[in-house]
């Protein structure tokens, strides 16, 4: 047996490397973390070595203190996760304060987590919060397309869900939470993970714009999911703008929505159905 036969690190090999099919990784851009349960630490045991030292993980999460996490390296490209996992991943534990983190296994031939590690683990406490401990996963990727509509949509929320929305009938009905937006930052420290864990309060999807987008979600398959409807939804997006200019001939309107919440049973923000004046 090997760490690669535990089913988590599979599901964690899995979505890195769907990722990579997408296009969604060029070099080393996105990163993926996963909230380790107990019992699956209990089965990685065996492949832990001796912890190295304690490194600050740059912002607080009192809330995950003691938890572990399988996180991709910074500077590690997707494409070779499945090739080498010890190489581009590491397991790691944050300290009883919630300030530090040391690594148990991975990261072989050196180098760190992630960059956007203090992004990640301000995530997963918020959604740890507020999921009741259900979501596990956080997920960034680089995907062309919501990145494309970041230069040419407002940057709001409401507009992105609304727009995300029309695009695919189901799209209500995956992310009925919508989508939250924020405007160019500087990647990879506090203040940008500060602000994206405070939309991670409202949504499970958060658009960095011309940079990329977050992710969400209590499985690898839901939020790779969520992830992959959200950029199709833009691929269908830029293609109405390409062949029109953004005018459409026809759409589903605020009152579709609000009949699709009936029969689907969803609650969907009325800020999100407001009237569009052309
Ligand atoms: P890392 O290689 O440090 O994970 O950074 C990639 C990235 O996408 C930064 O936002
Ligand atoms: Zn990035």
């Amino acid at each position: 047996m090997t760490i690669q036969d535990v089913k988590f690190v599979q599901g964690f090999i899995r979505l890195c490397n769907d990722g990579w099919l997408q296009g969604w990784h060029e070099r080393n851009g996105g990163n993926l973390s996963y909230r380790i349960r107990p019992q699956e630490v209990a089965e990685v045991r065996p492949f832990l070595h001796e912890p190295g030292e304690w490194r600050p993980i740059g912002t607080s999460v009192p809330e995950l203190s003691g938890e572990f996490f399988m996180v991709t390296g910074s500077g590690k490209y997707f494409q070779n996760v499945a090739l080498d996992p010890e190489d581009t991943c590491c397991i790691l534990e944050v300290d009883d304060s919630g300030e530090n983190y040391r690594i148990h296994w991975g990261l072989c031939n050196g180098g760190r987590p992630t960059s956007e590690l203090p992004s990640h683990l301000m995530n997963h406490e918020v959604k740890k919060i507020l999921s009741g401990g259900k979501h596990r996963v956080i997920y960034h990727a680089h995907p062309a397309n919501i990145i494309a509509l970041t230069f040419v949509l407002p940057l709001s929320d409401e507009v992105f869900t609304r727009e995300l929305w029309e695009m695919m009938t189901e799209c209500p009905v995956i992310f009925p939470d919508g989508v939250g937006v924020i405007e160019w930052m500087v990647p990879g420290g506090r203040a940008i993970a500060v602000r994206t864990s405070e939309l991670m309060k409202k949504y499970d999807v958060a658009i960095w714009a011309h940079h990329g987008m977050f992710a969400s979600g209590d499985t690898f398959d839901n939020t790779f999911g969520l992830f992959h409807a959200v950029e199709k939804a833009a691929e269908i997006m830029v293609k109405v703008i390409s062949m029109t200019g953004g005018t459409k001939r026809q759409t589903i309107q605020p009152q579709d929505f609000r009949d699709l919440a009936v029969d689907f049973d969803l609650t969907l923000p009325e800020r999100f159905l407001y009237e569009k004046k052309d």
